[in-house]
């Protein structure tokens, strides 16, 4: 069957969708129920099929009404397929409204979740990985979406991805971030510097050892993904190394549940140290859903697990010992080569991970036996998602 676009009807979005014709269409009280030849079926309450016809705005494709203006639930009066396979709905007032058999065929499959058009969750070990993060040749990611998209598509899978031999230039951060998505700023500011200094504004900048952390939980939420790029290294040591919070959260569940539910519940405040800012949050050490196998839709864990900026305890005195023992355990397996993965970073080596679930530390190294400059920068798991969504359009992916 073909359709002329201009007779399509409207859709309360802007994806391209297929045309799926439905095989029946009937009323049950306050819901349409739609069925397709091959047995799928889509119950549709009357008040959302109205949100969706006649309360759409044509140019922002956008739900208009008010829900103190929307009719009564009883509004809807017939459902029916017509000669095309789309739906047809008639109001009590006697107008009709026609919907799309294929917007409605992805709602029934699911795909106006969070989670669709992105690769399922998959939590790792060292093992799982062969100890280094899933690497793509980075030469031409900035001139092939192509590679950009396998690259974001395990950033989003595993929570981590590297791109080696990519430029090594000074803006090369910039130049990728402005394909990703917008730079979320911090008081570190846009694209930033990783680099030894005399007198360090962070630990970041010292040669010192990082232990496991994830940055800036001193924020009511903290930054999304982290991206950290080498323009040069001349020194031996400070290799990278990533610890996947999922598999580290489930560990603990199984072998120290105390433990695990006292990260989960007792709180702490965080506030970073700066004369020019002044960040602060409350919250527990482990938050959110912990991964369990299953497709979380994309609801973000968030681990604070950054000591520099742990200020106070926030919890009843009797629980501050078993909440430093917590977090002991927590490091002590964080750290486990069963867990973590280490990596040595080359000029034109960039790293991207999901900040607020992989932890991510460094190994000390020597500042006065050269130079090591990384660049980095935040982007918000929104705009990745949203980013590897539309290049999932182009490739036919919400219309599948
Ligand atoms: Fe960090």
């Amino acid at each position: 069957m073909t359709h002329v676009e201009t007779t399509l009807p409207l859709t309360p979005e802007f994806a391209p969708r297929a045309w799926r014709p439905i095989a029946e269409a009937s009323l049950d009280g306050n819901f349409a129920e739609v069925a397709w030849a091959d047995g799928l079926r889509l119950r549709c309450f009357s008040l959302w099929l109205y949100e969706n016809t006649v309360g759409v705005e044509p140019l922002s494709r956008e739900a208009m009404i008010d829900p103190s203006d929307l009719p009564p639930a009883d509004h809807l009066r017939a459902a029916v397929v017509d000669g095309d396979g789309a739906l047809v709905v008639t109001w009590a007032d006697g107008e009709t409204s026609t919907v799309h058999p294929g917007w409605l065929r992805h709602v029934a499959e699911g795909r106006h979740t969070p989670g669709a058009l992105l690769p399922p969750l998959r939590t790792w070990t060292a093992a799982d990985v062969d100890g280094v993060p899933p690497t793509v040749d980075g030469t031409n990611v900035l001139d092939d979406p192509e590679v950009l998209r396998e690259w974001l598509w395990l950033l989003c899978e595993y929570g981590m991805a590297r791109l080696v031999d990519a430029p090594a230039t000074e803006t090369f951060m910039a130049e990728l971030a402005a394909r990703i998505g917008p730079i979320r700023g911090s008081n570190f500011g846009g694209v930033f510097d990783v680099r030894s200094m005399l007198e360090p504004d962070s630990t970041a900048n010292t040669g010192l050892n990082l232990g496991q952390h994830s940055d800036l939980p001193t924020r009511e939420t903290p930054p999304g993904f982290q991206f950290l790029h080498c323009v040069a290294n001349e020194v031996a040591g400070g290799w990278s190394r990533l610890t996947d919070g999922h598999a580290v959260a489930a560990e603990m569940r199984r072998v120290d549940p105390d433990a695990f539910e006292a990260l989960t519940t007792l709180e702490w405040t965080f506030n970073n140290r700066s004369s020019i800012a002044d960040h602060r949050w409350t919250g527990p050490f482990l938050d959110g859903p912990i991964a369990t196998g299953s497709d979380l839709d994309r609801r973000p864990l968030t681990v604070r697990a950054f000591y520099p900026v742990r200020g106070f305890p926030a919890m009843p005195e009797h629980q501050i010992e078993r909440g430093y023992e917590a977090m002991r355990a927590w490091s002590e397996l964080a750290h486990d080569p069963r867990f973590q993965i280490r990596f040595p970073f080359a000029p034109g080596t960039l790293i991207g991970f999901d900040n607020r679930r992989v932890l991510h530390g460094r190994d000390a190294f020597e500042p006065s036996a050269g130079l090591r400059w990384l660049r980095g920068c935040y982007i918000d798991q929104d705009d990745v998602y949203s980013t590897l969504r539309l290049m999932r359009w182009s490739e036919g992916a919400a219309d599948a």
